[in-house]
């Protein structure tokens, strides 16, 4: 927080620095970012669509520990370096279904990292990346509330990993190297169960929206807070609020407090009040929740485009790092032929009453 330069500007009545605008800021102001805004690409065709929907090949050597209903599961018994190309595949619609999976005292090297990784498709690089293929992790000691004083983006809330990009992330991997005995832990909701929660009438209003995604403030904050310049000029991308997930064919939220300013088809109070009731919606979520405790060697792989993050500040004093490998996915599509988890699971049920046989082909029977 010292480097912030509105801690050069101090007011003489508070004693309070003074927040600046970034034109005025000249860390934001004089920078030009070294490379240029992406374009939209197609991504291969997500490895979990080729997986055998019971996962046999994983399962025939995981032990699975799910942590909550509806979302986080731990497999144990497995090292993620010795897996198949089958057995990965079958790792992805574990992920894709339950949100997130979670491993202990894994042998994996950043190297072996990214190279189970690049099975998934094109490594992706986050703004503010040095290394081409994987970004470092580290604590959160900061305090998110003072700092939102004085730099726009608010870096401790939940997110979908640079959810901003045309095309954003699909999975990420993190793997703790280091880690405080006790602090740093992250927590991951569905969304998912986030959009099962919204009433019908609710849910009929938000299907229609797109959400205003932007790096402008992370932009702002890297440079100032963080020191270090982003890779890219800021974006703004307007992605459906809602998304149909290619894999799971199930809707989810796409929205997080993270990047999301505000939806674009509202006028400014209108998307101001929304936004604030997903702020809450996603907060109060304890249903749909998982908090995972890190150890050293623990790893966890999420989907970003079924769940939102975010690490639990602290203010521990021994070091935290993690290595993050994440690829592109494709970019986001509402299909309002899709349905949600509980809908699935509600029409699978009657398909049994009826005495139907309600499963349909390997993709799309995926009750998480
Ligand atoms: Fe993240």
């Amino acid at each position: 927080m010292a480097h912030l330069e509105s801690r050069k500007h101090i007011s003489p009545d508070s004693g309070f620095p003074i927040t600046l605008h970034p034109n005025f800021n000249p860390k934001i102001k004089d920078y030009v970012p070294p490379d240029p805004i992406r374009e939209e690409f197609h991504p291969d065709k997500d490895r979990a669509s080729f997986a055998d929907p019971e996962k046999k090949a994983l399962f025939s050597i995981a032990k699975r520990v799910d942590l909550t209903e509806l979302i986080g599961t731990r497999l144990e018994n497995i090292q993620l370096s010795q897996l198949s190309p089958q057995q990965l595949d079958e790792l992805a619609l574990l992920v894709a279904e339950r949100g997130v999976v979670f491993f202990r005292d894994q042998d994996l090297t950043t190297e072996g990292q990214v190279k189970l990784f690049e099975h998934y498709g094109t490594l992706d690089r986050h703004p503010a990346q040095k290394d081409q293929r994987h970004v470092i992790i580290r604590g959160s000691r900061e305090d998110h509330r003072e700092i939102l004083k004085y730099t726009p983006w608010p870096s401790g809330e939940w997110h979908a990993d640079t959810s901003f990009e045309i095309n954003p992330p699909s999975y990420s991997l993190l793997r703790m190297e280091e880690h405080p005995p006790v602090g740093g832990d992250t927590a991951w909701v569905s969304q998912y169960g986030l959009y099962d929660a919204l009433s019908d009438a609710m849910k009929k209003f938000v299907d229609g929206l797109h959400a205003v995604h932007t790096s402008r403030l992370q932009y702002d904050t890297i440079l100032d807070l963080w020191g270090t310049g982003p890779n890219r000029p800021p974006i703004d991308t307007h992605h459906p609020a809602v998304r149909t997930h290619p894999v799971t064919g199930l809707k989810a939220l796409n929205v997080n407090t993270g990047f999301v300013t505000g939806f674009a088809e509202l006028k400014k109070q209108e998307s101001d009040k929304l936004l604030e009731f997903f702020a809450y919606h996603i907060h109060s979520a304890d249903d749909h929740y998982v908090r995972w405790k890190w150890t050293v060697g623990a790893v966890a792989m999420w989907d970003n485009r079924c769940v939102v993050h975010r690490v639990i500040p602290g203010t521990y004093e021994a070091p935290r790092k993690g290595i993050r490998t994440t690829v592109f996915g494709e970019k986001p599509y509402f299909d309002p032929n899709s349905e949600s988890r509980n809908e699935r699971a509600k029409q699978e049920k009657e398909s049994m009453i009826n005495g139907e046989n309600g499963a349909t082909d390997g993709q799309t029977q995926t009750p998480a």
